[in-house]
């Protein structure tokens, strides 16, 4: 089985397909499912900057697109010497669909901390449970299980 570290490698490896020659500032993610499944992004920008899709996000949507419900651990791996937290909506975007996943960061000579989801973001948005069961059912993802 995956451990951590072996996660933030694959984040690594992630990272070198980013797109960044605005920032500069190259990421890599590896998200890990129950059964072993890996998806992995890497940031893309564009030159409407505001259009930049993060590492964490491509790696989520992959994953969901591939029809998968229990999403483990995510490992993200940036540059410089400080570890790389993901930003507010890409764990917004985690809760939606991830909501007890472990967060694994790491620095540039890969050392390792996790997290909860919930420490990261502990009032992630969420409709309120009317709004909810007004959702089709044919959603593939229920936003009833969060917290469970
Ligand atoms: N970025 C990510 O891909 N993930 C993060 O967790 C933080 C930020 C990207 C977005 C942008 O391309 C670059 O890093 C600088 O903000």
């Amino acid at each position: 089985m995956m451990n951590p570290a072996e996660l933030v490698k694959i984040a690594r490896l992630a990272q070198q397909q980013a797109y960044a020659p605005y920032s500069n500032f190259r990421v890599g993610a590896a998200l890990l499912t129950a059964d072993g499944q890996i998806y992995t992004g890497a940031n893309i920008e564009n030159a409407s900057y505001g259009l930049t899709m993060c590492a964490e996000r491509i790696a989520v949507f992959r994953a969901v697109m591939a029809g998968e419900k229990q999403m483990q651990s995510i490992a993200v791996a940036g540059s410089g010497t400080g570890v790389t937290f993901p930003c507010g909506a890409c764990l917004q975007v985690l809760v939606e669909f991830a909501p007890h996943i472990t967060i694994i960061v790491a620095n540039e000579i890969d050392e390792i901390q996790e997290y909860s989801l919930n420490e990261l973001l502990p009032q992630g948005f969420a409709l309120p449970k009317t709004s909810r069961e007004q959702i089709t059912a044919s959603r593939h993802h229920d936003p009833s299980r969060r917290g469970k």
